[in-house]
């Protein structure tokens, strides 16, 4: 159900939850103080409790209610990437954030979106917590359909269009010194290191040690579909590939648009992915001949994940 900025507003300063666009893709929203609609959002995704959700701030500013004097890395990181999709992790002062939303960890996630209808009714509601408008384990949603049809019809959407970046925020931590990307996303690490100066580096969960990103454990992206990322297309049922590529055609063709356009295969790929579920689809072959640099790699990142079972 679309409804207006102010039906927003007021619904989440009654603590019901409604999704909202952001630039990466659309938010399932609650108070940072609203524990009750904190609680419903976990519910109503089927999210496990022990993934964290992000802070969205209106303000690079609002950051110093939450964490000691920033160092200036972070500094640099925020003029730079802020408003954007960049999402730092950081330690928190004690009792600034719920327990609930950082799943009981000693660090919180920020960012400050960039979408001009998020900024709005965050500058009017506060500090908004939004994990992905999408069940646990789907593909996250970048059109206000997205958000009905996991939700339902009757679900508070305030209707952004499509969402122009379409994949989510990258989330690092500095940790020891060095920085390290917990999840791939937005922003490419290339990017990061014109800012910070060295790439930074992967983080690889050990299985010994408490996780450090609770949400890449998770099943996430997945249509039904199954998803075939070698080998050639013969055989397969659907194929999800580029417009300006010559496929063996036999069944239907899902595009990402041009092989040379990152950014329209980013903000395509979850849409893609719906509608191979929308056309009961049960298996579809991906091309995945693109160079795993910059944005192209969250893209792999975003694929592989989808395709697989974990
Ligand atoms: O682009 C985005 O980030 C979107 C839009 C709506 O802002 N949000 C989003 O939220 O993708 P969600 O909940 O789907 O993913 C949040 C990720 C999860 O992988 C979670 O584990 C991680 O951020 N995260 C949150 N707080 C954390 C913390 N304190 N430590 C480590 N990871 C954290
Ligand atoms: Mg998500």
């Amino acid at each position: 159900m679309r409804i207006s900025i102010e039906q927003a507003c007021e619904l989440l300063k009654q603590g019901q939850p409604v999704a909202i666009p952001t630039e990466t893709v659309y938010g399932l929203a609650a108070p940072l103080n609203n524990l009750q609609a904190i609680d419903s959002i976990f519910q109503i995704k089927g999210r496990p409790k022990n993934n964290p959700l992000i802070i969205h701030l209106s303000e690079i500013e609002s950051i110093n209610d939450f964490i000691e004097t920033p160092s200036s890395e972070i500094e640099l990181l925020m003029h730079a990437f802020w408003p954007g999709p960049l999402t730092i992790v950081h330690e928190i002062v004690p009792n600034t954030v719920p327990e609930q939303v950082r799943s009981g960890l000693p660090t919180a996630a920020f960012r400050v979106p960039k979408h001009p209808l998020a900024q709005e009714v965050i500058r009017s509601i506060g500090p908004l917590v939004m994990p992905s408008a999408n069940l646990s384990g789907r593909p996250s949603s970048t059109l206000p359909e997205h958000v009905e049809r996991d939700f339902g019809d009757n679900f508070p959407v305030l209707d952004g269009g499509l969402c122009v970046t379409g994949l989510e925020s990258t989330v690092i931590m500095e940790k020891e010194g060095l920085w390290y990307i917990l999840r791939e996303g937005a922003i490419p690490a290339e990017a990061l290191a014109n800012v910070l100066g060295n790439l930074p580096l992967s983080f690889i969960q050990r299985k010994d040690e408490a996780p450090l990103s609770p949400g890449q454990l998770y099943k996430h992206y997945s249509p039904k579909a199954k998803l075939i990322l070698e080998g050639n297309p013969a055989e397969e049922e659907a194929i999800i590939g580029f417009s300006d590529r010559n496929y063996p055609l036999t069944g239907k063709f899902f595009s990402l648009g041009s092989s040379t356009n990152p950014q329209e295969a980013a903000q395509r790929l979850y849409s893609c992915l719906r509608e191979l579920d929308d056309a009961s689809i049960e298996k579809a072959w991906v091309d995945m001949n693109f160079p795993k640099i910059n944005l192209w790699k969250t893209i792999a990142d975003r694929l592989i994940r989808a395709a697989s079972n974990i």
